[in-house]
């Protein structure tokens, strides 16, 4: 008897990875995407959310409601990585402007009907750009924190340090606020960090066998995957790019592909120094209460095994 599916919000700034992200979410039975929010990151959100409707159109899914949200973050000014995803932030490949239309609702409005309507903590939030929307949710709607069951979320680093600093995640970096506000409402939090992403690193044989799938979705997500990890190779001198959020869906998936600890983990959000740092208490020193399951490894190739036999369903 199969279980009923897990029903997820997906919180997202599309970017590449993200894209790979929503096509392994909408291909996998044991999810049900109750909606897609956009939020400003990898590119401004007027990108955002039309680069979510190309994707559920490519993953032919127009039935996926998709919400624009937060044009910037909490407090800070925004900051995007169009150096890394592109002008577009899906650079790699042209696909048509969306027909599927935007929904009216707020992204923040939506996670919280959506939360009021349905019963307590059956809906996990899967959050892979800066969390600005889902702070903005709590911050409007406190009632919700205790109806979440879960989020699972890309961002920060422990061992890995910083990608956009020597101390701080993008993710994390662009709405330090958010963060701090989500990791202090006492939700069941994943933490998918650096230590996690790079480890999940593509290789010119997974990349290659995606462009050769019978399909409109492996050669797409070939495509974006050369354009996005040249960036990451140039900088780190390594074979392949880390595949940041499709590890938040795979987690969801197959949780046992990964290990962690469950720890305190607080936000830098004032340090010009190290602004958006997650400091993981990994080896139990302060004594705070722990408020997160931070992840720290990955099985590699179960992952990409995962990610390329889903891909290879769509038709
Ligand atoms: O640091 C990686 C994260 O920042 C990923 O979510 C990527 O899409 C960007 O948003
Ligand atoms: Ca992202």
């Amino acid at each position: 008897m199969s279980q009923a599916p897990t029903q997820i919000i997906i919180d997202t700034d599309p970017g590449q990875d993200d894209a790979v992200a929503i096509l392994l979410a909408l291909a996998s039975p044991e999810l049900n995407v109750l909606g897609i929010t956009t939020v400003a990151g990898n590119v401004p959100l007027a990108l955002t959310h039309v680069n979510a409707r190309k994707v559920c159109e490519l993953a032919g899914r127009t039935d996926i409601p998709v919400f624009a949200g937060c044009d910037k973050p909490l407090k800070r000014d925004l900051i995007t990585a169009e150096n890394v995803h592109g002008k577009t932030g899906l650079d790699g490949i042209e696909l048509p402007a969306p027909s599927m239309p935007l929904q009216a609702q707020h992204s923040v409005d939506f996670i919280i009907k959506t939360l009021r309507n349905a019963p307590e903590k059956t809906i996990t939030i899967c959050s892979l750009g800066p969390m600005t929307n889902t702070a903005q949710a709590l911050l409007k709607a406190p009632d919700i924190a205790s109806r979440i069951a879960k989020i699972v979320l890309m961002g920060g680093g422990f061992f890995e340090g910083g990608n956009i600093t020597p101390s701080a995640e993008f993710n994390m970096f662009v709405d330090p606020d958010a963060a701090k506000v989500v990791f202090a409402a006492g939700i069941p939090l994943t933490v998918v960090p650096l230590d996690v992403t790079h480890k999940a690193l593509t290789s010119k044989a997974w990349v290659d066998g995606l462009r050769a799938m019978n399909n409109q979705v492996g050669p797409a997500v070939a495509a974006w995957t050369d354009f996005f990890e040249r960036y990451d190779m140039e900088k780190y001198g390594s074979e392949g790019a880390p595949l940041h959020d499709p590890c938040v869906i795979g987690y969801m998936l197959k949780p046992e592909l990964f290990t962690g600890r469950q720890i305190n983990v607080e936000i830098e959000a004032d340090s010009p120094l190290t602004v958006g740092a997650t400091v993981a208490d990994w080896w139990y020193v302060t004594g705070r209460t722990a408020n997160a399951e931070f992840l720290n490894t990955i099985n590699r190739d179960g992952f990409f095994d995962l990610l390329t036999e889903r891909l290879s369903r769509y038709a």
